[in-house]
C-alpha cells in the first residue's frame, strides 16, 4: 500500500519524506487555505514547491464546478509537474472533466466519494484514483472501511485500473483497516502515519536493553 500525506504543510511533508516511506502527496482547498496559500500565482507556485519534495504523485484539486472551467483548470494544474495529479470533485461535469482528462492522459483524482456507485462512476470515467472518505463517513456513524472493501470487491470483479486512495484517514486502526482490505493508497496526517511507530513495549524494551548495556559497560570500565 502506497502512504500519501494529506497536508498542504511543507515542512510536514519534508518530514514524512525525510521518514522515507511517502509515495505521494495530496491536498485539498481546505488545507491550502489553512497554510494560507491564496491567489492563483501563490498556489501554483505552492504545488511546484511541494513536488519539488516529494517523489511521487501531487494531488491538486481544481477549485470550479463548470465542466470548461474545471478542464482549463485542471490543464494549467497539470502543466506545473509531471507528477500533478488533477483532483476533480465528484459531481456530473466533474465526471465529465475526468472523461476529458483521462483521453489527454492526464492523471486524476476523484474525490469526495462516499458511495460504491460513485467509485464505479468514476472508474468508467477513467480516474486514475478515487478518494473514499473513510473518516467523515465513520463521523456520522457509517462504517467507513466498509465502504474501501465494497469498491475493492467491484473493481477486482472487473479489474479497473483505478486505484484506491483511502482518504480522511485519522489514525493507526484505520491505516492498518486499509491494508488488510487492499486499498492501493491511503493518505492520512503525519501524525497518523508516525503513529504507526508507536508501542509501549517497544519504549520499555529499548530501555531496558540500553539499560543493561550500560550497566555492563561501566562494570568492565571499573
Ligand atoms: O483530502 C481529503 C480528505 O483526506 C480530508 O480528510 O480529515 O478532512 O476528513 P478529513
Amino acid at each position: 500500500m502506497k502512504f500519501f500525506i494529506d497536508t498542504a504543510s511543507l515542512s510536514e511533508i519534508r518530514m514524512a519524506q525525510n521518514l522515507g516511506v511517502l509515495d505521494g502527496v495530496t491536498t485539498n482547498p481546505s488545507l491550502m487555505a489553512k497554510e494560507g496559500v491564496t491567489g492563483t500565482e501563490n498556489v501554483h507556485g505552492h504545488y511546484k514547491a511541494i513536488c519539488a519534495i516529494v517523489d511521487g504523485d501531487v494531488s491538486a484539486e481544481v477549485i470550479s464546478t463548470d465542466y470548461e472551467t474545471m478542464v482549463k483548470e485542471g490543464l494549467q494544474l497539470a502543466a506545473l509537474d509531471s507528477k500533478i495529479v488533477v483532483k476533480v470533485p465528484m459531481t456530473e461535469d466533474g465526471i465529465k472533466a475526468i472523461k476529458y482528462f483521462s483521453t489527454q492522459q492526464i492523471k486524476t483524482n476523484c474525490t469526495l466519494i462516499f458511495s460504491a456507485g460513485q467509485a464505479l462512476l468514476a472508474a468508467k470515467a477513467g480516474a486514475t484514483y478515487v478518494s473514499p472518505f473513510v473518516g467523515r463517513l465513520d463521523d456520522i456513524s457509517v462504517d467507513g472501511l466498509a465502504l474501501i472493501r465494497e469498491i475493492r470487491t467491484i473493481y477486482d470483479n472487473y479489474t479497473f485500473g483505478t486505484q484506491i486512495l483511502a482518504a480522511s484517514v485519522r489514525h493507526s486502526a484505520h491505516i492498518l483497516g486499509c491494508a488488510k482490505i487492499g486499498a492501493d493508497v491511503m493518505t492520512g496526517p503525519l501524525q497518523a502515519i508516525f503513529s504507526l511507530l508507536k508501542h509501549p513495549l517497544t519504549d520499555s524494551g529499548l530501555a531496558q536493553f540500553l539499560a543493561d548495556h550500560k550497566r555492563v559497560a561501566t562494570q568492565n570500565f571499573n
